[in-house]
This record gives C-alpha cells, structure tokens and sequence, in this order.
C-alpha cells in the first residue's frame, strides 16, 4: 500500500490497483469501478489483510499496509541483543506451523472468522494458532500450492513451509528448485518431463473482488 497524496492510498504492487481515501482514524473509503467511494466495505472485507493490527470492536486498523509485527509478531525489546527473541529469524526455529499460521493468516483467502464472521483472520496476533478462530475456505486456483502446503504442514506434519521456498524480504522463490519432489510440486509442474515448464494458473480471487 502505497500512500500517493496526502490520505490518498493505492492498494497493490500490480494492476488492477484500488484506491483507498482515510476517512478517519483507521478507516479507509474504497473505490468502485464505477467511481463511487464505499465507506464500510475496506474495513468489513479488506482490513485484515492490508492493513495492521485491526480493533476487534471497532474495525480501525493501526497502520496502513503490512508492518513488521503482522509477520514478526509483538516484538521483545530485548530481540537487538539476542535476535532468537524474534519470531521467524534465523536463530528463532519458528514452528512450521507457527509459520503456516503467520503467513495463512493472509494467503488463505477465502476463509472467515468463526467468532465475527469477517472474511479474515479477527485479532490474529503473529505468534497464535490461526486455526482457533480462522475457518479456511477453499483455494482458488493460484492460492492452491499455499493451501496444499498448509494443510501438508498441519495434518502430515511436513516440516516444509513456505520459508524453504520463499525467500520473503529478498521477493524470491529461487530456493525453491532445491527442495525435493513431491506431489506438491505437481500444482505448478507436471509429473513428468522437464521442470521447466510450469502450469499456467489465474490469479482470479473473489476476497480480493479479482476477475
Ligand atoms: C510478510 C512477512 C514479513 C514482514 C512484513 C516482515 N518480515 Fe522480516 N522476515 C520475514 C521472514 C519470513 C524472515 C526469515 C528470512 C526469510 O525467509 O526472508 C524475516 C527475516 C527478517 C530479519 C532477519 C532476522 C534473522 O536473524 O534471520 C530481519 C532483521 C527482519 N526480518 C526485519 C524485518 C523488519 C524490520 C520488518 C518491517 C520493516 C520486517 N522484517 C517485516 C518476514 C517478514
Ligand atoms: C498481513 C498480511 C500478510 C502476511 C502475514 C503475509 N503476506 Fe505475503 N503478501 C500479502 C499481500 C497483500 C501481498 C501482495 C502484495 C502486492 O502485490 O501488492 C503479498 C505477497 C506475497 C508474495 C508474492 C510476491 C509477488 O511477487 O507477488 C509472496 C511470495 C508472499 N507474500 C509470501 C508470504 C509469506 C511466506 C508469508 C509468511 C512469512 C507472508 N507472505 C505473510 C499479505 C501478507
Ligand atoms: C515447494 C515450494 C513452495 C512452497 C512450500 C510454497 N511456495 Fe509459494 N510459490 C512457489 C513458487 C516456485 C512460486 C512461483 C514464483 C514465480 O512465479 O516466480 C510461488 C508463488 C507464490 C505466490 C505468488 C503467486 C502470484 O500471485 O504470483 C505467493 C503469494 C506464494 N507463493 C505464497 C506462499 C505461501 C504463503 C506459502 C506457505 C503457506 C508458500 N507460498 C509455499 C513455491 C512454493
Ligand atoms: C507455485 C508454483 C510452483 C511450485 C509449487 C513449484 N514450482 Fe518449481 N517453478 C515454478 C516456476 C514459476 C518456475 C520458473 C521460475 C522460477 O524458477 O521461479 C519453476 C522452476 C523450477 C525449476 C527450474 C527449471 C528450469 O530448468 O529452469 C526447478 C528445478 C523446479 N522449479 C523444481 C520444483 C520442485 C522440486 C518443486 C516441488 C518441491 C517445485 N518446483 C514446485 C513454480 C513452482
Ligand atoms: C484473507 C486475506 C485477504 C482479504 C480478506 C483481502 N485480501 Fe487482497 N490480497 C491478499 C493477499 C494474500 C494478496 C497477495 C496475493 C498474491 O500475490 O498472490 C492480495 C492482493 C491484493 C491486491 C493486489 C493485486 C493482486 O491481486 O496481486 C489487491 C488490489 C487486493 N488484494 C485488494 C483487496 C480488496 C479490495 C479486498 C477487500 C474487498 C481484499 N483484497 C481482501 C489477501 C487478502
């Protein structure tokens, strides 16, 4: 989330982007492709994901975009002299499924919270069983492998998550090539024949109203 004037946002890195406008503490109207502004849609449908620590009674969010706590959790002072202290560093040996929590709590759209019926993570705090109030829904097609993954993590105990392939504050996947094959690798590749080529999929996503 870009800030492009003042109080003015442009939400995503690529196109279709949606413009947001603040219209108060926390709260963003949205834009519809018809030009009109929507006052309650963004909080309702969209803040959990785009924005930082959302106020279960009220909606409003505390910042605008993804800030460090929504992937590294309430952070310990201390974490400068002892970076263990850190959810998701390198000395930290986070969970995978603490991991399949962190990044689920975004990546699985299509979902909703059990106690508010909002369609996403209500209070999710980076560092908490995402399952005990997030129902995940069902992938659509260029969500699938995440899906495919957390579930591998939570019902199989696979201890491959999303960090063995993405390598989050670089934007690379490259790492990827050096896991072994399994049936998850079948979601982009084909079972035989050169890696190479990979399956074509749609980011079409009815959470983020993506065509
Ligand atoms: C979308 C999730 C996400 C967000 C947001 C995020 N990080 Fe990270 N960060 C990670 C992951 C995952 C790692 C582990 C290395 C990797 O795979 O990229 C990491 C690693 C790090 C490390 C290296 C720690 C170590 O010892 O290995 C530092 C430092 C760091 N992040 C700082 C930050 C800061 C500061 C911010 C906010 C400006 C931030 N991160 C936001 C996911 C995130
Ligand atoms: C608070 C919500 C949130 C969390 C938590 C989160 N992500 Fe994301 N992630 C996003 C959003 C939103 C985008 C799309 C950004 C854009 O295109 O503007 C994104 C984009 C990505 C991308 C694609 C980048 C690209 O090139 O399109 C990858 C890969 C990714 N995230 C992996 C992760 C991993 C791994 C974790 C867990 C460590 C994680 N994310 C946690 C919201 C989140
Ligand atoms: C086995 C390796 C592997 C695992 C595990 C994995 N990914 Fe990916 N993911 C990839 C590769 C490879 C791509 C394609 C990158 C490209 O197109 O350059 C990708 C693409 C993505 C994208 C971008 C899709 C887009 O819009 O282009 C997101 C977001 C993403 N992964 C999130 C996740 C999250 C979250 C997890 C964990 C729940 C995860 N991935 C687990 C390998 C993996
Ligand atoms: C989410 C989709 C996705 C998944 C899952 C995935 N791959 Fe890939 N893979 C890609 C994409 C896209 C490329 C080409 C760009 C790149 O390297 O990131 C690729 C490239 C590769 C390459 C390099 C091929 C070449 O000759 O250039 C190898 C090797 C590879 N993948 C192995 C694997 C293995 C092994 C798995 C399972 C553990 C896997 N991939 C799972 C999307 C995926
Ligand atoms: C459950 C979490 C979640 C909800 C709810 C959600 N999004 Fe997203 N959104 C994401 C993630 C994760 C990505 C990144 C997907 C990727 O790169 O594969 C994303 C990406 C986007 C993008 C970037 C363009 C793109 O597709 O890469 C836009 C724009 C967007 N969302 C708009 C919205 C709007 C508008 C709403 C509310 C109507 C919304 N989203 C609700 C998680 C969510």
């Amino acid at each position: 989330m870009k800030e492009s004037e003042p109080d003015t946002f442009t939400l995503g890195s690529r196109a279709p982007h949606r413009q947001l406008k603040k219209t108060g503490y926390g709260k963003f109207a949205i834009q519809e492709k018809d030009g009109s502004w929507n006052a309650t849609k963004f909080a309702d449908r969209c803040a959990g994901c785009h924005t930082t620590a959302v106020n279960a009674q009220t909606k409003a969010f505390t910042e605008f975009g993804i800030d460090c706590y929504a992937c590294h959790g309430v952070v310990n002072l201390e974490h400068t002299n002892d970076t263990s202290l850190i959810l998701l560093s390198k000395k930290n040996r986070t969970a995978p499924k603490t991991v399949a929590s962190i990044c689920g709590s975004c990546h699985l759209r299509g979902g909703k919270s059990k106690a508010m019926g909002v369609p996403y993570a209500y209070h999710y705090v980076a560092g908490d069983d995402l399952f005990s109030d997030y129902q995940a829904g069902n992938s659509s097609d260029g969500d699938r492998h995440v899906f495919r993954n957390v579930q591998d993590t939570l019902q199989n105990k696979s201890d491959v998550t999303c960090l063995n392939c993405h390598v989050v504050h670089a934007g690379s996947s490259q790492k990827h090539r050096r896991v072994l094959t399994s049936p998850a690798c079948l979601d982009c590749h084909n079972e035989t024949g050169p890696k190479k080529a990979v399956k074509p999929y749609s980011r079409a996503n009815t959470a983020c109203e993506r065509e």
